[in-house]
């Protein structure tokens, strides 16, 4: 009997209120094992249950093995369901006895039953579990195989009462008010179960909010709305009844009527009357246990709504299946239509959005260990047969199981998207919200980087549709040895990058990479099929077709010498070196990365990081990588200048006007390339307006001749005012050049318009919008203009 006394001790520690001691209790009560019992307390109360409500999801657990038990009885012998053909579990909730009945109709317990299960915990013993935790850190995997499920009742009783009859029993009543010894008693009122068990909670002080019919149905659909038997949840209600035809209450479903406040005196008065009535719970009969062919879209859709809580949504795509092996379990996984806002917000804090049941029973949707960060968008109902359902969920995470369950779900989820990608049209939907996630397996899961490689789709010069890297290298250039693909902001930007432009006049089929994570998932990929990536931005760019011949290229080397020293020694601080291109086309010169420099779109990427982490001296020596500037040997512009150079191989020194030019030209370069001005937009609208002034030959030093009128003094108001509404802009001058993007200047420009005072006016009185980007045309233009080539002519 030693261990049911322990057993009530735990029970007496949990409700901590200790009354008188029986004779036999107080012995057991020796002040070391006392602790050893509150240690144990304190360990079931602290680990295994975090949440005192979860009370209610161990009873109808209970409840639903039972009604488990006498179904499967009643396979074998057909008159076992006959003491009560209902199977369902009933809650009620009776506030002014503030007691919780749940009622079962299940197999019901005997005497020895009530005995043997709530007796004890469970069959191993509580010594024999005291024993097994060592020191403080108690092994929490042990715990869960002593079954405590039902006593954590008792975090929010101080009496329960279990009444139950067995088929093969009289019913009886076993009661502990948690202090005391239980007792078992033969039940003086007889049967009046039929079968069963029903649980009375005489609730604590302080727990009045299970007293809540609306908190006990939060309770019931959080835990068990996928409980496979009907649980209903019995409650009072009101209505009106006219009062002549008192019959009417009679005709519907409600248990015994009761007219409250019948008015005698005016009997065509409405009266209220209350009655009780049972309201379904749990309507959504759990569809995974089902047979897949049993199940309609639609049900598939329905559930999906449930599950989602968006009544609304449908999903993209689902994946019904049974798992075997070392853990069985059922499961049904959703794609939803659209990802979640959220979704990448969420990546440090997991969410996982796995529903773990173990045998139709809710054990947690809080564990992150079901599926990889980069799947957080899945919804996924899994219910496996069987992992320890009576356990904290900490103890299931760290259940060999879990991980098991976690490949499953991988693997199914591969299996789903190589049908959802049999179909590209339908596909593209998937890669347009889901393309980030699956570039984020890549970087993160290397054991599968050669199936996400085959599920990756991009924008490409070769259709406006996506293409996989598969269709990519069915379609390469004989001899071509590398995947073509350039990163920027977007499509467009990337289709006018001087790169491009010259890849797709050889013919070449270029990829687009407007995801800010393409580069780096590239980086990681190296290599599809065998085939490397090139970055057409990188310096180390070798197409194979190149003109191989060596002597001309060294001619063109050699003859184009006295323009590099010119630009080299000017660019010395801002470039690494000079060179002429194989690649441009169009464009006068381009600025490439070396190989391990970044390139626009990198450093464009790293700014909005550098912005949020320390990251900054690493950041710092990044950035200042020096570039690469290619020249187009073919451009008139090119030519002009070293024509210009070429006729005094020393004379860049002297030479003011040919260093504007250089460095006008290394700044259009860095826009067009699609890097962010280096000393400001103030240096290089300087340079662009000398230009001007030698074009027109006017004084480079003249001083705009004007007569401010003297303005008014202002008082201290509104100056304050002033300063507060110009607080951006006085801000923004002392921002380190270089590290703007160019939409940031424009809107400093366009703020800094708006707020001169005279506005800029153009003709007409217009105002004047400046923009980078014009700036930068009319620059180009003015490079490029007769006037100018002329004026490099005649300087020969
Ligand atoms: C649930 O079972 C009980 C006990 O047999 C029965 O009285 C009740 O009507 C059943 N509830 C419903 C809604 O069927
Ligand atoms: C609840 O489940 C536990 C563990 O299976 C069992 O020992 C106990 O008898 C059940 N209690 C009731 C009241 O059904
Ligand atoms: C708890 O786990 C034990 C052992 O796995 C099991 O026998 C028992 O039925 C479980 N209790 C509940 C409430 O499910
Ligand atoms: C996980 O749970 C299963 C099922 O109860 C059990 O057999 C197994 O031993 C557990 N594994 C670990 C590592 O605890």
């Amino acid at each position: 009997m030693r261990k049911s006394f322990l057993l009530l001790s735990i029970i007496a520690a949990i409700s901590v209120v200790a009354a008188e001691a029986p004779a036999a209790q107080a012995a057991f009560n020796q002040p070391g094992e006392k602790t050893e019992v509150s240690r144990l307390m304190n360990i079931v109360i602290n680990s295994l249950y975090k949440t005192p409500e979860i009370f209610l999801r161990e009873l109808i657990s209970n409840g639903s093995d039972a009604l488990d038990k006498i179904r499967f009885q009643s396979l074998t012998d057909s008159a076992a369901l006959e003491s009560n053909p209902n199977l369902n579990v009933t809650i009620a909730v009776h506030k002014d006895k503030r007691i919780i009945t749940i009622t079962d109709t299940g197999i019901g317990m005997t005497k020895e039953d009530l005995q043997k299960n709530l007796g004890t915990i469970a069959k191993s013993g509580t010594s024999e579990f005291l024993e097994t935790l060592s020191g403080d850190k108690a092994d929490m995997d042990l715990i869960g195989k002593f079954g405590v499920g039902f006593y954590s009742v008792f975090l929010v009783a101080d009496k329960v009462r279990v009444t139950s009859k067995n088929n093969n029993d009289d019913q009886y009543i076993w009661e502990s008010t948690a202090v005391d010894d239980f007792t078992i008693a033969k039940d003086p009122a007889g049967n009046t179960l039929g079968r069963g068990t029903q649980i009375a909670i005489h609730l604590k002080e302080g727990q009045d909010q299970y007293l809540d019919d609306a908190k006990i149905q939060q309770l019931i659909t959080k835990y068990s709305e996928f409980i496979n038997f009907p649980i209903y949840l019995r409650r009072t209600k009101t209505k009106t009844v006219e009062a002549e035809t008192p019959k009417e209450a009679d005709t519907d479903d409600s248990e015994e009527p009761k007219v409250e406040d019948a008015k005698e005196e005016s009997p065509a008065a409405p009266v209220t009357v209350t009655y009780q009535e049972e309201d379904l719970m749990n309507s959504n009969k759990p569809i995974w246990i089902r047979d897949p062919k049993s199940v309609t879209e639609k049900e598939y859709q329905e559930f999906y709504s449930v599950l989602t809580r968006e009544p609304e949504s449908t999903p993209m795509a689902y994946s019904h299946f049974k798992a075997e092996g070392d853990v069985e379990f059922k499961a049904i996984m959703y794609i939803p239509s659209k990802a979640p806002k959220d979704l990448f917000q969420r990546v440090d804090h997991v969410h996982s959005n796995v529903k773990l049941y173990v045998k139709r029973v809710f054990i947690t949707d809080d564990s992150a260990e079901f599926l990889p960060r980069w799947l957080g968008f899945l919804k996924v109902v899994v219910d496996a047969e069987d992992a320890p359902l009576n356990v904290s969920r900490e103890t299931v995470q760290s259940n060999k199981s879990i991980k098991s369950i976690h490949k499953h779900l991988v693997k199914k989820m591969f299996d789903l998207l190589k049908t959802l990608s049999a179909d590209e049209d339908k596909y593209a939907d998937f890669i347009k919200e889901y393309g980030t996630s699956l570039k984020l397996g890549a970087l993160e899961d290397k054991a599968h980087i050669k199936k996400i490689s085959r599920l990756l789709r991009y924008r490409s010069s070769n259709s406006e549709k996506y293409t996989s890297l598969e269709s990519y290298v069915s379609r390469m250039k004989k001899g071509q040895k590398h995947i073509f693909y350039f990163t920027g902001a977007n499509v467009e930007e990337i289709q006018q990058s001087p790169f491009v432009e010259s890849l797709l006049a050889r013919g070449y089929e270029v990829l687009y990479m407007d995801d800010p994570i393409d580069e780096i998932v590239l980086q990681h990929m190296a290599t599809f099929e065998g085939k490397s990536f090139q970055n057409v931005g990188k310096s180390s760019l070798k197409l194979g077709d190149e003109d191989t011949d060596a002597e001309s290229e060294k001619a063109l080397e050699e003859k184009f010498l006295p323009l590099l020293d010119w630009m080299q020694a000017t660019l010395l601080n801002d470039i690494e070196k000079v060179r002429v291109s194989k690649r441009l086309t169009t464009s006068p010169a381009a600025l490439v990365a070396n190989d391990f420099g970044w390139t626009a779109n990198m450093e464009r990427l790293m700014e909005g990081q550098a912005k949020q982490n320390k990251d900054a001296a690493m950041h710092q020596f990044m950035k200042n990588q020096k570039k690469i500037l290619e020249i187009n040997p073919g451009h008139p512009l090119i030519i002009g200048m070293l024509e210009r150079a070429s006729k005094d191989p020393k004379g860049y020194e002297n030479d003011k006007h040919f260093q504007e030019m250089a460095k006008v030209l290394y700044d259009i370069t860095l826009v067009r390339s699609g890097y962010t001005l280096k000393e400001g937009v103030k240096a290089f609208a300087g340079r662009v307006e000398n230009m001007l002034r030698v074009n027109l030959g006017v004084d480079e030093s003249a001083e705009a001749v004007f007569e401010a009128p003297q303005a008014e003094d202002r008082d201290q108001e509104e100056i304050d005012a002033e300063i507060e509404k110009r607080g951006d802009i006085l801000k923004a001058d002392d921002v380190e050049p270089g590290s703007m993007t160019p939409d940031e200047l424009n809107r400093m420009l366009k703020e800094y318009t708006e707020s001169t005072n005279p506005p800029l006016a153009g003709p007409g009185g217009k105002k004047v919008e400046v923009n980078v980007d014009d700036i930068v045309a009319e620059a180009e233009q003015e490079l490029d203009n007769e006037e100018t080539k002329e004026a490099v002519h005649d300087e020969l």
